[in-house]
């Protein structure tokens, strides 16, 4: 891949996709029949309530993707709107999703969608969820149905979204519902979110054979000193956390879908500066995320990359110095082909509520006006030139 050099600014490769994502329940609003809005309503998670209604915002909000320099987008799609009871498909909402497209489409947004982010609906959940004897048939089920109603539409398809973390927050950190800390189940779970992705692929290749198929995964850069029994352990969990699950769809996969936010050092004192979360900030990270991508040999996109960072004083140079660690990672021969941040618009952030600011843009969540940020216009420079 010839990477150029212009104005001591680099280049990105001709084509390559720049944008940002949202999430179905994090956005859209009015969503009142899935795990998070019954776990709401028992109060153990704030509530979502219309969010950024984004449900009937959509335009509005892709015409500001668009003169943010955007050419790529990624939603995700809700399941308990489309298959509102088991087996049953909801004709208007497949439309809803259509015009979602549609609107992607004319606004020459390369449309990149997730059939699962995260939110289970109300009946597959009393059905055992992932754990019910038949979860992998509903699944396909609904991929299938995805993949027929709206495949012509998608120009990248994502089957889950960070399957570790989903696994990890809801049954081994009981953070999420159904709340459950048990290492077996959290193992389990994964397992049959390995089964669910490799028949969703099969059921999707069968429906629309041309459509890309991939995953987002989250991947940590896992890092430490010479001590052995730290490389040991690093050696060990980057296998676990990184490698594992892509180990085992590998063969049902056309693209890799990276979400990059995290790492962590064993006797390793870094000084990071931290976003509003207290996330540590480690763009070089994301380089060594990607080198390690490398052995599965498929075309990369970074689905997310983001940071709670409510004053807007970070959100820039974070762009910046992400984007220039992709860019390293290029000029090694990394195939990445587009970078999505996390994310278009300020959202509620699962159950930290709507407190932490990740938007590009900003939400007022009273009025639903929408303001503009300033990294947001720095961004769209960099969308512009296909350069940092
Ligand atoms: C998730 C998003 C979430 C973001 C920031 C990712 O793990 O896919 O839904 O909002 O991280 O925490």
């Amino acid at each position: 891949m010839t990477v150029l050099f212009t104005d001591k600014r680099l280049k990105f490769p001709e084509g390559f996709l720049w944008g940002a994502a949202t999430a179905s329940h994090q956005v859209e609003g009015g969503i009142e029949n899935n795990d998070w809005a019954q776990a709401a309503r028992a109060g153990k998670v704030p509530v979502c309530g219309r969010a950024c209604d984004h449900y009937n915002l959509f335009e509005r909000d892709f015409d500001i993707a668009v003169s943010l320099g955007h050419n790529a987008h990624k939603i995700s799609l809700e399941w308990s709107r489309i298959e509102p009871r088991d087996g049953e498909f909801d004709r208007e909402e497949i439309e809803h999703y259509k015009q979602v497209l549609a609107a992607l489409k004319r606004r020459n947004l390369k449309a990149f969608v997730c059939i699962w982010h995260f939110t289970l609906p109300d009946w597959f959940v009393k059905r055992g969820g992932f754990f019910a004897p038949d979860a992998e048939k509903i699944f396909v089920r609904y991929a299938g149905k995805v993949a027929s109603e709206l495949g012509d539409k998608i120009d990248f398809l994502i089957t889950i979204n960070e399957p570790n973390i989903y696994a990890s927050n809801t049954h081994l950190r009981g953070l999420w519902p159904p709340f459950i800390k048990n290492p077996f189940s959290y193992l389990r779970l994964l397992n049959g979110l390995v089964r669910c992705h490799r028949a969703a692929f099969s059921e999707i290749k069968k429906v629309a054979p041309a459509l890309p198929v991939g995953i987002s995964k989250n991947n940590i850069y896992f890092h430490s000193n010479k001590n052995p029994i730290h490389q040991f352990s690093t050696a060990y969990i980057k296998w676990f956390w990184n490698r594992r699950f892509l180990n085992k769809i590998d063969e049902h996969l056309d693209f890799i879908g990276l979400n990059y936010y995290f790492h962590k050092g064993w006797g390793t004192h870094g000084n990071h500066e931290k976003t509003d979360f207290g996330w540590d900030i480690c763009p070089e990270g994301i380089f060594h995320v990607l080198l390690e991508l490398e052995r599965y040999r498929k075309p990369i996109y970074i689905i997310e990359n983001g940071l709670a960072d409510a004053a807007d004083t970070r959100r820039a140079n974070f762009i910046r110095d992400h984007v220039t660690y992709i860019h390293k990672a290029i000029e090694q021969e990394i195939d990445v082909r587009g970078y999505l941040h996390w994310s278009l618009l300020d959202n509620y952030e699962w159950a930290e509520g709507f407190e932490k600011r990740f938007g590009l843009v900003e939400v007022d969540y009273r009025t639903h006006e929408r303001r503009i940020r300033k990294s947001a216009l720095y961004f769209k420079e960099v969308c512009q030139s296909n350069a940092v």
